[in-house]
């Protein structure tokens, strides 16, 4: 006989209340208006190979023969010598004189996961950036520790408010987060912002994650320094990875290096590698893909700034021949964060936006932003003919609703 036992919901632990994933939340309603027909331009997801860029042939040559060869088994936790080795060489050569350890990942995001769990306590902070790339809150909200975000400064090319770190500050803040590039902003820290970040960590006794997974995605004639190569004592863990350099966001590999004093860093890397034997090993056959990825051929890497730095250029033209936006113009990646000046909130705006125009992108508020202000976030990828039909469908929306 069946029952008639009333239905008991199995609930998610209140800790995820916080994990916010606005660029995949905002999916739902692109899936809707998809199934009823419509055509979506996608501003949203920061995927390279969904457009007119593709993994180069010798990494994916390498991984096929990895296949091939058996390389098919869990490997060593912390990954295997050979992409170790490179990883090694390559922060070397871009001047990280204190590499202490080295480690593979399923792609940064298990990077994060890992060096956040390895670190902070119950009670203790960790100072993330406003606007924020949304995996770190996500992260903290996990191990059910409290956001502390220090600001991006707008009107100063979305650098660092190194007044506001200082400010929030507290006797158990245990690190800072930065991400350069940045995501959302496509903002590039100077070297003098990189000393003063350093000297900050110095005096309170801080490691700071440099996320650094678009470093070679570079615009203009601007250099990308890395943060551990002028801090070579501060502990740094400085997140790589294939995803967006070299265009292979799915085979999920990722890195950390972690530099600084080798007294000071022991336990950490200690604790890091409890984590990492924990769960097994990262994808085994792909990390062959890490050796001739980083000393192999590097054409692909000048061939997409070519033309990111057009798709950049035409966004920034935009922004400024559309009234009610503004936008700093990206120096690395490829986001653009223009500011709105709107009578509503940009969740409405990007939603609406959606619905009527058929163009996604993401509310600035799914970052976090200075209260009062108002952004979205664009992905400018897409190719240049897609970049100004999305564009002029803005244009169109904005002057409809805000005349
Ligand atoms: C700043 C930043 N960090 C980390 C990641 C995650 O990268 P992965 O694909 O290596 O997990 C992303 C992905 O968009 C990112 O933008």
């Amino acid at each position: 006989m069946p029952t008639t036992t009333p239905t008991r919901e199995i609930l998610a632990a209140k800790r995820l209340d916080n994990v916010r994933y606005a660029i995949r939340d905002l999916a739902g309603l692109a899936d809707d208006l998809t199934k009823q027909g419509h055509k979506i331009l996608p501003l949203t997801v920061g995927d390279p190979i969904t457009f007119d860029f593709a993994t180069p042939p010798h990494m994916i040559e390498a991984v096929y023969k990895a296949m091939r060869d058996g390389k098919n088994g869990y490997c060593a936790s912390p990954g295997v010598k050979e992409a170790l080795d490179a990883i090694r060489g390559e922060a070397e050569r871009r001047g990280i004189t204190t590499v202490r350890d080295v480690f593979v990942t399923s792609g940064v995001s298990e990077t994060v996961d890992v060096c956040l769990a390895a670190l902070l306590n119950p009670g203790e902070n960790l100072l993330t950036p406003c606007p924020d790339y949304p995996l770190y809150s996500a992260i903290l909200a996990k191990l059910g520790i409290e956001l502390n975000t220090y600001y991006l400064d707008e009107d100063n090319g979305w650098q660092p408010d190194l007044e506001d770190i200082k400010r929030k500050i507290t006797p158990k803040t245990r690190g800072i987060v930065l991400i350069n590039p940045n995501n959302p902003t496509g903002a590039l820290c100077s070297r003098q912002m990189l000393e003063q970040l350093a000297d900050i960590a110095r005096e309170h006794n801080l490691v700071i994650f440099a996320d650094e997974i678009y470093d070679k995605l570079i615009l203009d004639d601007h250099q990308h320094i890395p943060l551990a190569s002028v801090a070579p004592d501060v502990p740094i863990v400085t997140f790589g990875g294939l995803s967006k350099n070299y265009l292979a966001p799915g085979w999920r590999v990722g890195w950390g290096a972690v530099s600084g004093d080798a007294a000071a860093v022991a336990p950490y890397i200690e604790g890091i590698h409890r984590l990492l034997r924990a769960r097994l090993c990262a994808n085994h056959p792909e990390q062959y893909a890490i050796k001739p990825a980083l000393e192999g051929p590097q054409d692909h890497i000048a061939a997409a700034c070519k033309k990111l730095r057009a798709r950049r250029d035409l966004t920034v033209k935009w922004a400024n021949a559309t009234p009610r936006v503004s936008l700093v113009p990206p120096l690395g990646a490829f986001y653009a964060f223009p500011r709105l000046d709107i009578p509503e909130s940009d969740e409405v705006f990007v939603t609406e936006l959606c619905r009527q125009k058929h163009v996604l992108a993401v509310h600035g508020s799914g970052f976090g932003q200075k209260p009062g202000t108002k952004h979205c976030r664009v992905v400018f990828l897409p190719n240049e003919e897609t970049l100004t039909k999305a564009y002029g469908a803005i244009s169109e929306f904005m002057t409809a609703r805000y005349a």
